[in-house]
């Protein structure tokens, strides 16, 4: 008897897929929770973020090759244009990335390879959103 053959990642196995919606949720969920607690983001981002959330939410669900939740709700994201009007340093950017990484390490749902890819996709995104130098 042949073994079944293993397909290697085809455009169904989305990362979307491998997260799933409910792990994905409680994922954003907690790293709002750092982002207001963190001293270099309090002060670009809203006091609530129930909002933020429910929007970032959806974008990453798209963004991993689920649901364009975010298009069909909001429109376009133009990412960039929408960060422009906060100052995003490279300081910032690595402050959010450090809010995901803690984050993803307190959802134990989410399996390493996923984990890895995901903070892979995010970090070259968090670059692209940098958009002033380091204050002197
Ligand atoms: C590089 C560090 C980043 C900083 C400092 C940052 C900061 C912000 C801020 C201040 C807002 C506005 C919050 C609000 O008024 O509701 C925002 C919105 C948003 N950010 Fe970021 N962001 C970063 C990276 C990213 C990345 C990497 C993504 C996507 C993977 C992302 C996706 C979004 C989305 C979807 C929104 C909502 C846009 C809307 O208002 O419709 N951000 N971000």
């Amino acid at each position: 008897m042949t073994a079944p053959l293993q397909l290697a990642a085809s455009p169904e196995d989305t990362l979307y897929k491998r997260i799933g919606p409910e792990v994905l949720h409680d994922l954003v969920t907690r790293f709002y929770g750092h982002v207001a607690q963190h001293p270099d983001l309090i002060p670009i981002f809203p006091a609530d973020l129930s909002l933020t959330a429910r929007k970032q939410e959806a974008f990453l669900s798209g963004f991993l090759g689920g649901p364009p939740l975010y298009h069909q709700e909001f429109g376009h994201p133009r990412l960039r244009a929408r960060h422009l009007p906060f100052e995003i340093t490279p300081t910032r950017a690595r402050a959010w990335l450090a809010c995901m990484n803690t984050a993803i390490h307190e959802t134990p749902d989410l399996a390493p390879d996923a984990a890895a890819e995901l903070f892979a996709a995010l970090s070259r995104t968090a670059a692209a959103m940098v958009n002033t130098p380091e204050p002197a």
